[in-house]
């Protein structure tokens, strides 16, 4: 059995999406006795070169995927708010599955969109969006059956690790290590994104809403980038015996949640002065298991493009290809997403 796919956006991530697609379908075939082919991509700009063959399968309008019945299921990898936004929404709306990579778009958007979703009984998944290819929102969903998790957070965002890495290790100026970072596809289309702190902000939000089940808005979350560290800064703090990272932190206080992401200083023997590069690390406290820190690629083409696979897996694994409906409808949920903190 074959079930077809419409992707949108083929860069870092939707490039990635579609190598272990193309490359691991009869695996996939194998363990879910479905075969995943994407049958449309959407893209921006029809000529730009293309690192995998994708000849017939681009076009530049949406509807293509979006009206054609035979999709069942969406991708979407294009970032930003509109029109992914727009785009997210029909597809749930027409009955379609949806996985996306997109942060931004779930933490502003993720509580209204799961109602749509719960709505058209279909799934909505986003592994992606929060630590690259570490399994962090999977986990939450099994770790929160058995425990009360009191803390979420670390270090959430592989661009400006892997900038201040290159500072510290290999003396690299600011703007040098970013123009790296973006020609690996780590950062965001804006990199004001990464560095400003906005991008760590939006993944804090989806894994509290995971953690806490409560919606925090993002515009009430202390925020501080890294924009402003210099190379010499960091000598400096190096010497001392301290690295800088830039720490995302969530944490269930008596009178609700103390949230932030600012750069902070750790200490040498501290675990998170270890991750390096474009590594994430994510720390999670419970009652019954103590303490976790998930540690793996933040970013990047294959390693994100693993996490929508995974997603994509799930959701061959819980669904009747038949009626194109949920089986499984518990412990896929999102999250209650129905208290909202302030
Ligand atoms: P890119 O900028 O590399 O790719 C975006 C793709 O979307 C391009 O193919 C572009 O087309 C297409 N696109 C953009 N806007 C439109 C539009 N309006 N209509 C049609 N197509 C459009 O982004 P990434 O792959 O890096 O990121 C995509 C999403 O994944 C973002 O939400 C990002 O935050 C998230 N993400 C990224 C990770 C990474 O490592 N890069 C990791 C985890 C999540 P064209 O190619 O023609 O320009
Ligand atoms: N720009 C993001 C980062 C991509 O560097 O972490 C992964 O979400």
């Amino acid at each position: 059995m074959k079930i077809k796919i419409g992707l949108l956006g083929l860069g870092t991530v939707g490039t990635g999406v579609y190598k272990l697609i193309t490359s691991r379908g009869g695996h996939i075939r194998e363990s879910t006795g479905v075969y995943p082919e994407i049958k449309k991509i959407l893209v921006k700009n029809l000529n730009k070169p293309r690192k995998v063959k994708v000849e017939g399968l681009l076009t530049q309008n949406a509807e293509e995927i979006l009206k054609d019945k035979e999709i069942k299921i969406v991708i979407e990898a294009i970032g930003g708010i509109s029109p992914a936004y727009e785009y997210v929404k029909e597809a749930l709306s027409s009955g379609k599955h949806v996985i996306t990579a997109n942060k931004e778009l779930i933490a502003k958007h993720g509580e209204e969109l799961n109602e749509i979703a719960e709505k058209n009984r279909v799934f909505l998944k986003c592994e992606a969006s929060v630590g690259g290819a570490i399994p962090i929102l999977h986990q939450i969903d099994r770790l929160k059956i058995t425990d009360e998790i009191d803390f979420v957070g670390g270090i959430i965002n592989g661009t400006t690790n892997y900038i201040l890495t290159k500072m510290t290790t290999e003396g690299r100026r600011y703007k040098e290590a970013l123009k790296e970072a973006q020609q690996l596809g780590y950062a965001e289309a804006n990199p004001d994104y990464d560095v400003k702190g906005f991008d760590a902000l939006y993944k804090l939000a989806i894994l509290m809403r995971k953690v806490f089940n409560i919606n925090v808005p993002v515009n009430s979350i202390t925020r501080k980038g890294i924009d402003e560290i210099t190379t010499q800064d960091l000598n400096y703090i190096n010497k001392w015996g301290y690295k800088i990272k830039l720490f995302a932190w969530g944490k269930k206080v008596k009178d609700g949640i103390f949230a932030g992401v600012e750069p902070v200083l750790v200490e040498e023997n501290n675990i998170l002065s270890r991750i390096n590069d474009v590594n994430n690390a994510i720390i999670l406290r419970g009652d019954s298991f103590g303490e976790y820190v998930f540690v793996g690629k933040g970013a990047g083409e294959l390693p994100t493009g693993d996490a929508v696979v995974a997603d994509l897996i799930d959701i061959l694994l819980n669904y009747d290809i038949k009626d194109n409906k949920r089986i499984n409808f518990l412990p896929i949920r999102q999250g209650s997403f129905t208290d909202t903190f302030y």
